[in-house]
């Protein structure tokens, strides 16, 4: 009883293995890219239109077909299952046979292209799952949807050329990129804002960097983009990026985020018509580092995310207070502890001269005239009583300690580089338009005396 129970175990296990070292073999001596070739073959055979044509459909041989490019470093066997790239006759058949749509193989000869240089996917790879370096075959840069592919052009030509020549989606994607003030927050190759991470090279980041989590579909580097695009707090929980984009923009976006590239292209893989050097006037400026939290400036903005408020700063009761020095120095120092980056070169890599573009464009609207002079340093001041008097008016929305934010509605006081005239100014004049009401004789009614006072009070915060 015991052995034959044995028995049959040990006959089972042996059927099993050799059924799967059959389908091994079979495999090895039938795999996918030469059942593809011969169909290819036998398709060319069928349809020939004579005689000479189809001696010629049955001369080709079946085997690995392999373009090998030296200087990109890539050997790709794409065409031992794509056979008809190239052929015409090909123009209505069935993947993997159908001719290559466009002139982008006429333009960008098999031999010195290869595949894989703008389609992505693993050159090497014999069967369809690893070539296309599909979901779990462990490969980082499965083959571009062609919804994004337009993102590869550009490691190889300028945007001008691209947006007349096959590649608007990528030029598009740029221009919002501009537009939206991702760099705001951003640094891309050293300049940026400092709030989210660096995206330099984000194109050609591995798998293994994103969390997939929370990813619908294949879980690759383009469906991550895209998907964070549309609402980064569903790919990254606490995300503080704000960013609110039409599912057309979040498309263009994630094409455009693929240039960011780390590898170079050898010179005589590039074809440079016509490079348009980046704006440097202030408006597009403000655009780029500015726009995408202080909007167009005029009115002052509550941000839901970091609870604090970002001042309207072409506000004509603002530029009217400030001079332009002032300005800058707030520019370049910006406020530590809120979402306000340091501009200046060594932080956020603006030069003086882009600083001064953009300052002389949030001043262009200047209202005439200056406001009334306060004279601050005529004042003696008690420190103290600006303290008491601070705390009553002030705290509610500055805070106690003057840092502003989380659930305020005031700004961070606690600065250096102020001007007290320009506190002193404020306090009295307020700022229409905001929250920041006029405390002085025309507003709450406080005496200059008590305005000084309180301008004493808030720069002992800086020190
Ligand atoms: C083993 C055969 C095989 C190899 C090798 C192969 N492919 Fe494919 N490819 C297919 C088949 C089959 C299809 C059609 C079905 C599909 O989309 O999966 C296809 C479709 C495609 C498509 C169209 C996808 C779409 O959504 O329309 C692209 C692009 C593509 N392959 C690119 C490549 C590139 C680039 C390589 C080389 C890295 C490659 N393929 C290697 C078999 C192969
Ligand atoms: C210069 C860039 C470039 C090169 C090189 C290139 N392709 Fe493409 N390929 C594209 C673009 C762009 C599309 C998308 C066309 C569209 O959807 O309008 C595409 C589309 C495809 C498709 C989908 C069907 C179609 O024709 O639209 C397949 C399959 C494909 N390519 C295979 C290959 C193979 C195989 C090679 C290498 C022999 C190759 N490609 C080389 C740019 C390229
Ligand atoms: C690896 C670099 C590389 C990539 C990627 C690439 N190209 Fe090119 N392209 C070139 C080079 C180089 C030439 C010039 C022809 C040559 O050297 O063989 C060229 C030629 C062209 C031409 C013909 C222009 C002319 O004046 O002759 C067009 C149009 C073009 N590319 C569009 C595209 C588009 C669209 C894409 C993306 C789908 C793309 N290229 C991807 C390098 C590239
Ligand atoms: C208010 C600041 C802010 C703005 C404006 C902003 N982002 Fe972000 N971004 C962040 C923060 C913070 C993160 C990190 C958290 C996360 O991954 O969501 C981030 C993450 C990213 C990531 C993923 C980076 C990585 O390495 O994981 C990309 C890509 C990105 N942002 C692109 C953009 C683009 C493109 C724009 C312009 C449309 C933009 N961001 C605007 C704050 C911002
Ligand atoms: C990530 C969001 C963000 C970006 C980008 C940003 N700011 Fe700010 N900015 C703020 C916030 C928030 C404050 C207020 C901080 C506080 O509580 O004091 C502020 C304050 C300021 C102030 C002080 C205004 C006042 O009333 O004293 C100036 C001036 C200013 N920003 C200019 C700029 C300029 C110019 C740029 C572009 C180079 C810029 N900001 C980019 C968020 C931002
Ligand atoms: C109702 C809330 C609120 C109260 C009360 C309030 N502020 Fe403000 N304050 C603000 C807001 C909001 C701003 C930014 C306005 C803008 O430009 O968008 C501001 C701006 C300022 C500024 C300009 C700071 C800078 O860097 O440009 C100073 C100084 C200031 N407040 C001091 C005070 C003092 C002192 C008091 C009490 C006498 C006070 N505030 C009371 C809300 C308030």
């Amino acid at each position: 009883m015991n052995s034959r129970y044995y028995l049959s175990i040990l006959l089972i296990s042996s059927i099993v293995l050799i059924a799967f070292m059959a389908m091994a073999f079979n495999r090895e001596i039938n795999p996918e890219w030469k059942r593809y070739q011969s169909e290819y073959k036998e398709f060319l055979v069928k349809n020939a239109k004579d005689e000479s044509t189809r001696e010629r459909a049955e001369k080709i041989d079946i085997g690995i077909q392999q373009i090998y490019v030296k200087s990109l470093k890539r050997a790709d066997r794409c065409m031992s299952c794509h056979r008809g790239v190239e052929n015409p006759f090909m123009a209505d058949a069935e993947q993997p046979f159908r001719q290559h749509s466009g002139n982008y193989l006429e333009n960008h000869p098999v031999a010195k292209f290869g595949c894989t240089v703008c389609h992505r996917g693993q050159g090497r790879a014999m069967n369809t799952r690893e070539a296309h370096g599909e979901e779990h075959t462990h490969w980082d840069y499965p083959i571009i949807p062609s919804t994004y592919i337009q993102g590869a052009c550009a490691q190889c030509h300028d945007l001008e050329m691209l947006k007349e020549e096959g590649g608007e989606k990528v030029a598009k994607g740029e221009q919002l990129f501009r537009e939206k003030g991702c760099k705001g927050c951003h640094k891309v190759d050293g300049k940026g804002g400092d709030l989210g991470k660096d995206i330099t090279g984000i194109g050609s980041r591995p798998f293994a960097y994103f969390s997939m989590k929370s990813v619908v579909g294949d879980h690759n580097l383009y469906n991550w983009i895209k998907q964070h695009f549309d609402d980064p707090r569903k790919i990254v929980p606490e995300s503080d990026m704000r960013a609110f984009l039409s599912e057309e923009e979040s498309m263009l976006l994630t094409t455009y985020m693929l240039t960011f590239m780390t590898e170079e292209m050898p010179r005589n893989y590039t074809l440079i018509k016509n490079v348009v050097l980046p704006k440097t006037d202030g408006a597009s400026l403000y655009k780029m580092y500015c726009v995408a939290c202080h909007s167009d400036g005029k009115a002052s903005i509550y941000d839901e995310i970091f609870e604090r408020t970002i001042p309207a700063i072409m506000n004509p009761a603002f530029t009217k207070t400030i001079d332009n020095e002032h300005l800058k120095k707030m520019i370049m120092e910006g406020r530590k502890g809120t979402q306000m980056t340091a501009w200046k070169s060594d932080a956020a890599g603006l030069t003086d001269k882009e600083i001064d573009e953009i300052v002389n464009y949030i001043t262009r609207n200047r209202p005439d005239g200056k406001p009334e002079p306060f004279e601050y340093a005529k004042f003696s001041t008690d420190a103290k009583n600006g303290e008491d008097l601070y705390k009553m008016r002030c705290a509610l929305c500055h805070g106690d300690d003057g840092k502003g934010g989380k659930s305020r509605l005031g700004i961070n006081l606690r600065t250096k580089n102020i001007d007290p005239e320009f506190l002193a100014m404020t306090l009295r004049d307020g700022r229409a338009g905001t929250p920041m009401a006029s405390f002085g004789e025309k507003g709450a009614g406080l005496k200059d005396q008590e305005i000084a006072d309180m301008v004493s009070y808030l720069r002992t915060f800086s020190k």
